[in-house]
C-alpha cells in the first residue's frame, strides 16, 4: 500500500508537515523525476529508517540556468513526479513556487562554491554552481535535514556540496548515490527526452567511452584517455566538451589509486554529461 505524500507548497506548510517528524532525509530534485531519482529516494529511506521521514523537493531552480540554457523548456511532470514519490514511500513532497525560494527576488548573498566550481561544468555554465549551492544552502536552511542524498550522475555537484557542508560547517551528512543506466549503458538524466532517435543511439557513447577508459585503468592515465577518446572519435554528432581524468576530489589525478574519469557531450541541442570511478594502476605495477 502507498500513502500519499503530504504535498507543501509553501514554507508555512513545509513548517507544519515536518513538525515532530524523526531523522529528515532529504532527496532535493528539479522534477522530470526518473528511476535515478527514484534510486535516491529508496537511499535516503534506507539512512533514516522507518522511524524517519523522506522528503524530496521539486524545484526547477532558475539561479542555476544561464542565459540561452534550457530553463523555460525544461521537462515539468509534476503528477507523474508525484506518483513515483508516493510509490516510493516519500513523506513530503516540497513543491514550492520560485516566490516561495526567492520571495525578494535574486538573494543579495548567494554561495561563492571557490574553484571547483571554475573548471569542467563551470566552464561552460558560468555562475551554475553559485546557483545550485545557493538554493541547496536555502533549502537545507528550510527543512533542517538530517542527511541528504545527492547522485554521483552530477559528480561535480556532489563534490561541490561536500565541499559546502565542510567549508560552511552545516549540520547535514551527505550520502552520494551511485549513477542508474539505461539497459544500453546511457545514464538516467531528465534531458534524455530531449534526445531524438538518432541522438539517443549516439549518446550510448558518453557510457562506452567511460567503460572503455576504466577499463584500461591498470595500464595508467594515458592509456586510460586514449581508450576513452577512441570510442568518442568514432561517433560522429557527439560534440565533446571536455573529457577529463581528475582525483576523486576533481584534482590532478593520482598515479595510481581511484579517479575519475568525466565526460560532457553536446548533442544537437542537448548536452549530455556522465562520470565514473576508475582504479588505477601503474604499468609498473602490473608487471611486477
Ligand atoms: P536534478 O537534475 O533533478 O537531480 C536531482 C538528483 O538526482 C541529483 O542529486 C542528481 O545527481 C541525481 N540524479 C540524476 N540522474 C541520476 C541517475 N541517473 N542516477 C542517480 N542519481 C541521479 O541536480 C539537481 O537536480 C539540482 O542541481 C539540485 C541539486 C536539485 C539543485 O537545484
Amino acid at each position: 500500500m502507498t500513502a500519499r505524500p503530504i504535498i507543501a507548497n509553501t514554507r508555512e506548510e513545509l513548517s507544519e508537515a515536518l513538525a515532530s517528524r524523526g531523522e529528515i532525509g532529504f532527496v532535493p530534485t528539479m522534477g522530470a523525476l526518473h528511476d535515478g531519482h527514484a534510486s535516491l529516494l529508496t537511499r535516503a529511506r534506507s539512512e533514516v529508517g522507518e522511524s524517519g521521514a523522506v522528503v524530496a523537493s521539486i524545484f526547477v531552480n532558475p539561479l542555476q540556468f544561464g542565459v540561452g540554457e534550457d530553463l523555460d523548456r525544461y521537462p515539468r511532470t509534476l503528477e507523474a513526479d508525484l506518483m513515483i514519490c508516493a510509490d516510493h514511500g516519500v513523506d513530503v513532497v516540497f513543491v514550492p513556487d520560485v516566490t516561495q525560494v526567492y520571495p525578494d527576488g535574486d538573494p543579495e548573498v548567494t554561495i561563492n562554491p571557490g574553484p571547483k566550481a571554475e573548471i569542467l561544468e563551470g566552464a561552460a555554465r558560468p555562475g551554475h554552481f553559485a546557483g545550485v549551492l545557493t538554493v541547496v544552502a536555502k533549502l537545507f536552511g528550510l527543512l533542517g535535514p538530517d542527511v541528504a542524498v545527492f547522485g554521483e550522475k552530477d559528480y561535480q555537484q556532489l563534490v561541490l556540496i561536500r565541499q559546502l557542508v565542510t567549508d560552511l560547517c552545516l549540520p547535514v551528512r551527505i550520502v552520494g548515490a551511485a549513477t542508474l543506466r539505461e539497459p544500453d549503458g546511457l545514464a538516467m538524466s531528465s534531458r534524455n527526452r530531449y534526445l531524438d532517435d538518432a541522438a539517443r543511439s549516439r549518446a550510448v557513447a558518453l557510457s562506452q567511452a567511460l567503460t572503455a577508459g576504466a577499463r584500461s585503468g591498470q595500464q595508467g592515465a594515458a592509456a586510460v584517455l586514449s581508450a576513452a577518446e577512441a570510442v568518442l572519435r568514432q561517433v560522429k554528432g557527439v560534440e565533446v566538451d571536455y573529457l577529463r581524468l581528475t582525483s576523486t576530489n576533481l584534482g590532478p589525478a593520482p598515479s595510481s589509486g581511484t579517479a575519475r574519469l568525466l565526460v560532457a557531450a553536446q548533442l544537437g541541442q542537448t548536452r549530455l554529461i556522465d562520470n565514473v570511478a576508475v582504479e588505477l594502476g601503474s604499468s609498473d605495477e602490473r608487471s611486477s
